[in-house]
């Protein structure tokens, strides 16, 4: 897999993301997508929408479905009532461990900063385990590369090492050190000069808070939505009074959220803004394990139908002691980013919990109505919820990492995003071979025709291998070149991006073929 370096520079250098006002000096955890990764990153909210919602087919028994079901779309507003935020939880208990550095001023989430012992490996072989000064790292003890977690201290390391006659020097976890104040007074933070520097953790609320109307006192906060669920949960007696919906049935939204992260880092993939892609799915009880297993299966597979490589993509069931308290089950689809395996995507068994809440804080009744249950207990229920909610962001950064390629071509290097021909910005780009004899006008004619049906692309600057070249690094699937038979034969060439295959198509069946080979 390519690195991180190389798919910041790419998106940098052919305009997918840019950090956010820039000529500012950026804002750190903000991200603009430029003109390659806003068509990037639309085609994927628009292939989820598609797939999850407007396409789906309510009549159909969809393989490992329990039963057929309903699916509608929302859109919900950023600003909502702050009640929604006290009902949900998350005004009391939306927030991350922080700890302060006194010495160096920087801020870490605790539990994202790996605190170890050393174990000194002498020349004799014995090893003898150093924890009079601990050690403090952005990482975790295992899974982080111990050069990672040493780099901030490697020359107290190193001398220690000197001074000890040691060879090898491993990290060794020292677990809860950060709440245990004689163990913290003893860790060196990174960049700090001394021990003892770290404050223990605390509780710091996530959401961004704002004021609504002119005054800014208590009575006018509310907050920046921190996911876009809840506005779904708010509207649910509105959607099921106006849509004709059924349990089971399922209510998708795309949209921004915004985190004050403490430490936002791995670029897009930990934001401060950010946009999310929700289903709230709305079943009986007794079905919802059932249901559970269908979303988490379903949206697994969902990645790799657009081209995730088997062998980057995981499902991950979480332990009784990773759930939150309203969970009763939770699972993460999983992506080998260049930095980790990390979350792209969570599935949740929310049980009645929020629909509960919002019911007693807003005093409304939002039990689901069964007008053909003829038991009259069972007519009207509380449904449980099943919660798919993936990142547009972490999704965007997670295809472009699988796509990245570098490969040659006729003995020279390349880099090629091979993207999913639904996902590629540019769809196809028109190219006449050579400036003159016509073919420029040929080819603005063809770019013409297919611009009404798919985003194409004209140049006619540079010599054709270069042309090329460009594309491969956008991700466009294909490459149409206007030559001399063009002119005589009506054909052109049409070059595939992966395997770089050249086959002669006539320009009267140009959109069929392309249409077919795009899905479109
Ligand atoms: N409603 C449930 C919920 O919001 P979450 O696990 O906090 O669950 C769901 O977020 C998804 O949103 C994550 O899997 C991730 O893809 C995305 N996400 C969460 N925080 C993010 C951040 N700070 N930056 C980018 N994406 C984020």
């Amino acid at each position: 897999m390519a690195s991180m370096e190389k798919i910041v520079s790419l998106c940098k250098r052919r305009g997918f993301i840019f950090p956010s006002s820039e000529i500012y000096g950026g804002l750190n955890g903000a991200w603009d997508y430029g003109p390659l990764g806003v068509e990037l990153k639309r085609n994927l909210k628009q292939a989820w929408w598609d797939d999850m919602v407007a396409h789906h087919d309510e009549t159909a028994d969809l393989p490992g479905a329990p039963q057929p079901f309903g699916m509608v779309g929302l859109d919900s507003a950023l600003l909502m009532n702050p009640k929604v935020w006290e009902a949900s939880g998350h005004v009391g208990g939306f927030s991350d461990p922080m700890v302060d550095d006194r010495e160096t001023r920087a801020r870490y989430r605790a539990d994202q900063l790996a605190v170890f012992a050393l174990e000194l490996v002498g020349a004799d072989g014995a090893v003898e385990r150093y924890d009079e000064v601990l050690f403090a790292s952005p990482g975790e003890v295992g899974t982080s590369a111990p050069a990672e977690l040493f780099e901030p201290h490697r020359k107290r390391i190193a001398s220690l090492q000197k001074h000890k006659r040691a060879g090898e020097a491993r990290p060794v976890a020292v677990p809860g050190a950060l709440n245990d104040e004689a163990l913290r007074a003893k860790v060196i933070a990174p960049g700090a000069a001394a021990p003892g520097t770290l404050t223990a953790p605390r509780a710091f609320n996530l959401m961004f808070k704002t004021h609504v109307g002119a005054l800014e006192d208590n009575s006018s906060v509310t907050y920046l939505r921190p996911e876009t669920a809840q506005g779904i949960f708010v509207n649910f007696k509105n959607v099921c009074d106006t849509a004709r919906v059924r349990v089971p049935f399922g209510i998708g939204q795309i949209g921004k959220a915004f985190r004050n992260e403490i430490n936002p880092r791995n670029f897009t993939f930990r934001s401060r803004e950010f946009e999310q892609m929700e289903i709230e799915f709305f079943c009986r009880a007794g079905d919802s394990e059932q249901w559970y297993r269908y979303w988490r299966e379903r949206r697994y597979r969902w990645y790799l139908a657009l081209g995730i490589k088997a062998e980057n993509l995981h499902l991950r069931e979480h332990e009784a002691s990773e759930l939150a308290h309203y969970a009763a089950a939770c699972a993460d689809v999983e992506y080998d980013f260049p930095f980790g395996r990390s979350e792209l995507e969570g599935i949740a068994n929310r049980t009645d919990f929020d629909l509960r809440q919002h019911m007693q804080m807003s005093g409304k009744d939002l039990r689901y109505f069964d007008d053909q249950e003829q038991n009259e207990e069972a007519r009207r229920y509380l449904p449980h919820v099943i919660e798919p909610s993936a990142g547009a962001d972490r999704g965007t950064l997670a295809f472009l990492s699988d796509a990245y390629s570098e490969d040659e071509v006729g003995g020279e290097p390349r880099t090629v995003l091979k993207l999913h021909p639904r996902l590629a910005p540019i769809k196809a780009a028109v190219f006449p071979l050579v400036k003159k004899d016509g073919m420029p006008e040929k080819g603005l004619e063809i770019y013409r025709a297919l611009k009404k049906r798919f985003n194409v692309y004209y140049d006619e600057k540079g010599a054709i291998g270069r042309r090329y070249r460009r594309q491969d690094e956008a991700g466009t699937p294909f490459c149409v070149t206007v030559d001399g038979e063009t002119l005589t034969a009506g054909t052109v060439t049409v070059r595939e991006r992966d395997s770089c295959a050249q086959v002669r198509v006539g320009v009267a069946e140009l959109g069929a073929y392309l249409s077919e080979r795009l899905g479109a």
